[in-house]
């Protein structure tokens, strides 16, 4: 189907199978390079990698006749498509003007203890209608796409009552079906307290209501939720009320990521550990005993660099993290707070101001990423058998996506979905 051949650089960043990489070691990431005639991937009809290798190999092995499109790649690197591991992009109503109060000296907890904050989103989200959201939503997925994402996590958590985070989540399935790139949907009900509800009794309403209803809806085929997420923090949702709903979306089979140890050190993180979660984002206050109990369960820490930055909060120790073996994945937190898209710069954050180095951020940004969403199978590297996801970069090291910070449209010369060109 696709040939990209004589490229300079082809990067692997996982040689052995799913096993996840902690990111920790150079060794993460493989760069193959300095053949003459450079290298080739094929990529099959059915849209997974068939081969990669020496150009001139290759060349012996397949039938250029059979190939519906070749590129060209002289000079330029291949690296995986990019997977972002957390974002919030199904909303309406942007907060530019909490920038300003942020900047002038307000924190995120002061604005939404006002009543902005997610409260400002939710109020516009509900009232928006489903084609709103939609085209809102696929707007912002063509332009994560171009910035080389080709698997993205998207959440609900702007309804807070059951019949608009059913509708959000009815939106992220409708792009899923038509736009270029994976989608992986969580159900964040509990994103924030209803206004004129306690949090014990948005917990019970969850329970009883959002949980059995997203189920029914799964399981006639309705709808596909794959994750359960909840924002843990004081004066949201406290941790034996989250540790209930994440437990009632794990029995009704979702994959447990959620926000935890964000602002203040609730010992969220040896909770979901216990639970056997899949991903926990944030981490700012983790615990060294949280950090632990994370590389023990295999827990992947998905680490937010614009969130950081944004709010002025003190960086994750991802340093720690790395040393002690917990897998680092990253994510935009594309959301009215973080407005931010782009991996490629959340990868430059990521080396600045989390200390991480670029393999590191590239293996965060792809194979751990992936498998903070179950899919590291499939998704997240260059590999014989999974899906042809490809950035074929302008650039002659693949460095230069995380060096450049913006304008990354020179340096990405061509996004590949599943073997398809998305963007040229
Ligand atoms: O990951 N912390 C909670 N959720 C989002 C922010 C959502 C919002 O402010 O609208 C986050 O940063
Ligand atoms: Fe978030």
């Amino acid at each position: 189907k696709l040939l990209v051949e004589h490229a300079r650089q082809i990067v692997q960043v996982c040689a052995c199978g799913e096993r996840v990489l902690s990111g920790n070691s150079m060794k993460s990431v493989a760069v193959l390079e300095g053949a003459e005639g450079g290298y080739s991937v094929l990529v099959d009809r059915a849209g997974i990698i068939a081969d990669l290798g020496k150009s001139d190999e290759l060349a012996t092995k397949y039938n250029r006749e059979d190939v519906d499109n070749i590129i060209d790649a002289t000079g330029k690197c291949v690296i995986p498509g990019l997977v972002d591991a957390h974002t919030h992009a199904v909303w309406a109503g942007d907060r530019v003007h909490e920038f300003a109060m942020k900047l002038a000296g307000a924190t995120y907890m002061d604005i939404h203890r006002m009543g902005g904050g997610i409260h400002y989103t939710v109020n516009h989200t509900c009232a928006a209608s489903e084609e709103t959201l939609l085209s809102l939503l696929l707007n912002r997925m063509r332009q994560i796409s171009q910035s080389g994402t080709t698997f993205v996590e998207v959440k609900s958590g702007y309804g807070l009552n059951l019949e608009n985070e059913v509708k959000m989540l009815r939106v992220i399935d409708r792009a899923r079906k038509v736009v270029p790139l994976e989608i992986s949907s969580t159900y964040c009900g509990a994103h924030a307290v209803p206004k004129q509800t306690t949090a014990a009794e948005a917990t019970q309403d969850i329970l009883q209501t959002h949980i059995p209803h997203i189920t029914s809806l799964v399981r006639e085929g309705q709808l596909r939720v794959d994750n359960i997420d909840v924002f843990c923090e004081v004066g949201v949702f406290d941790v034996p009320q989250t540790r209930a709903i994440l437990q009632a979306g794990k029995d009704a089979g979702m994959q447990i990521n959620f926000h935890g140890e964000e602002l203040n050190q609730l010992r969220s993180a040896e909770m979901g550990a216990e639970l056997g979660a899949h991903a926990i984002s944030h981490l700012e206050e983790v615990s060294p005993e949280g950090i632990a109990a994370m590389a023990r369960s295999g827990t992947v820490a998905v680490a937010l660099p614009t969130t950081a930055y944004m709010l002025r909060l003190r960086p994750p120790p991802v340093r720690d993290m790395i040393a002690e073996g917990v897998a680092v994945a990253l994510g935009s937190d594309f959301n009215p707070n973080a407005h931010c898209l782009a991996m490629p710069v959340v990868m430059n954050l990521a080396c600045v101001i989390l200390h991480m180095s670029m393999p590191e951020a590239l293996v965060a940004a792809t194979i751990n990423a992936a498998h903070a969403l179950g899919q590291s199978a499939m998704h997240g590297s260059v590999e014989k058998g999974k899906w042809g996801n490809l950035l074929l970069l302008n650039a002659p090291t693949w460095e230069h996506l995380i060096y450049q910070l913006g304008c990354h449209n020179d340096v990405i010369s061509a996004v590949i979905f599943k073997g398809d060109v998305v963007h040229q």
